[in-house]
């Protein structure tokens, strides 16, 4: 059999194991694996090398209008070519509904800017901001079957939140017709209360925001939404933890058998609340929630290593430090005023290779299984995603696990014109993209150029996933109704 592409000699690794075998590819898809493979068209050589899914991130905000009615900075374009360079294949982005708007045009908007401009495959999920009766029995309905089986809802902003019976609602279709709810889960009373008394005290600089976005509101809420889905025995994936104690709620929850996965992002293990503590600038740090102290970032690490954690994500939010973005009003912006979120993408996996793998608290398959494997079983992107078998996309990012980079946002693809991390050193890069077969990226052959035509990316409409399974654990009240013959119906 002859291959139209052969990666010769590298490592290859998937969640499970890592072995050094050659990859097969023909028409996008991989075909062989095994050691000796017959010659291809293209012949890769991987000596050296690690060969690794591309990975996918299942919670990135591209060409978006955030609560605050600010565009982000990057568009499906910018934003999956900035993906790619950073290893990633796939991306799930949001179509986020504002509240008067009609969910079938949100949804034929994100698909007209994606298809125009996206260079890597991409899933949508839908972010629902008015669960009105025909949003429930009709719009959503509907999204789930063109392939959008996740929504997103927000417990706290003023343009965007839910209260308990519209999350009750949305998550109660999500169990009917198969979707999983993902949520933005702090409480806004809180927050907001703080945050109207530090402007009136004139406290308005970035530091702030940390300070309103107190751990106990990520607690309370965390354990309100959890309380919630127990009542409708649905999943939920609660997004962006970022403390001791959410980490613990979700753990105890898990622990007496409520289905509820999570995920953190990079500025959860790497940020701290101190990155935001230096005036004006610490603007560029400000996401919601806010990166918290060394002891937040242990347990978000030991979240991810016993499983409470499933997922590591970018929750890329890219505004541009000026009056675009992240400065509405110049110097004189407070807190309240900033685009919250950082960007992320192109870093998430070089930073979690150096940090995690190149420090051994993580192993090389951990790693595949939080940055591709995982996210792929979740969202149902599976088998074609997320891993390297035969019969799955040749999505593959090779790296060369001693390659050493200083981050500067100049190397960098965004637009966000910053980033968190400059002056890092990381070693571990991904050297060459390939998707769907098709290699985008050959940093030694043409370094910083990608060969991928605007629009070669496609749209992944998700198949039901196990995850989305309900958990078939009743809350003793729910169960008293069954033994009534007088069952909830949901
Ligand atoms: O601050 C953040 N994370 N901004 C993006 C929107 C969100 O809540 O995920
Ligand atoms: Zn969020
Ligand atoms: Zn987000």
């Amino acid at each position: 059999m002859n291959f139209d592409t052969v990666i010769r000699g590298g490592t290859v690794v998937t969640a499970e194991l890592s072995q050094d075998v050659d990859v097969g590819i023909t028409n996008g898809q991989v075909v062989a694996l095994g050691a000796g493979l017959p010659p291809g068209q293209r012949e890769i050589d991987a000596r050296g090398r690690l060969v690794l899914p591309g990975g996918i991130d299942s919670h990135c905000h591209i060409e978006q209008v955030s609560s605050f009615g600010i565009l982000c900075a990057d568009d499906f374009h910018s934003a999956t070519v900035s993906a790619a360079f950073g290893g990633t294949t796939t991306v799930i982005p949001f179509c986020a509904q504002h509240r008067s708007d009609h969910i079938p045009e949100v949804l034929a908007d994100y698909h007209r800017r994606a298809a125009e401009k996206a260079v890597i495959d991409y899933g949508f999920h839908l972010i629902v901001a008015n669960p009105d009766e025909q949003t429930l029995a009709t719009d959503l309905p509907a999204a789930i079957d063109t392939g959008i089986r996740s929504f997103k809802i927000f417990m706290t902003y003023d343009r965007m939140r839910l209260h308990d019976e519209q999350i009750l609602d949305v998550l109660a279709t999500a169990r009917r017709h198969g979707a999983l709810t993902m949520v933005h889960a702090e409480n806004h009373g809180i927050i907001s209360w703080l945050a109207g008394r530090m402007v009136g005290q004139g406290n308005v600089a970035p530091r702030y925001h940390a300070v309103c976005h107190t751990r106990s509101s990520e607690a309370e809420a965390f354990n309100r939404v959890i309380a919630l889905a127990e009542v409708v025995d649905t999943p939920i994936l609660i997004v962006h933890v970022s403390t001791i104690e959410g980490v613990s709620a979700i753990r105890a929850a898990r622990e007496r058998g409520v289905k509820v996965f999570a995920e953190t992002c990079p500025q959860y293990l790497f940020l701290t609340a101190k990155d935001i503590d230096r005036g004006l600038e610490g603007a560029m740090f400000c996401c919601s929630p806010p990166p918290r102290d060394e002891a937040a970032q242990q347990a978000c690490w030991q979240g991810l290593l016993d499983g409470t954690l499933s997922l590591y994500s970018s929750d890329h939010a890219p505004y541009r430090f000026d009056a675009s973005g992240k400065l509405p009003k110049g110097e004189k912006t407070t807190f309240k005023e900033m685009a919250n979120g950082v960007p992320g993408l192109e870093l998430r996996l070089p930073l979690l290779y150096s940090y995690g793998v190149g420090s051994g608290r993580i192993s090389i398959n951990q790693f595949v299984q939080l940055t591709a494997t995982r996210h792929a079983q979740i969202y149902g992107l599976g088998p074609a995603k997320g891993t390297i078998a035969v019969g799955a996309d040749a999505d593959i990012a090779i790296w060369d696990p001693k390659h050493r980079v200083t981050v500067d946002s100049a190397l960098l693809h965004d637009n966000a014109g910053y980033t968190p991390y400059a002056g890092r050193e990381l070693e571990g890069w991904p050297m060459l993209v390939m998707s769907r077969g098709e290699v985008l990226i050959d940093q030694v052959a043409a370094p910083g150029q990608i060969n991928a035509a605007r629009g070669r990316g496609r749209f992944l409409a998700r198949e039901r996933s196990d995850a989305l399974q309900p958990a078939g654990r009743q809350i003793p009240e729910i169960a008293q109704l069954a033994a009534w013959n007088t069952p909830l119906s949901i």
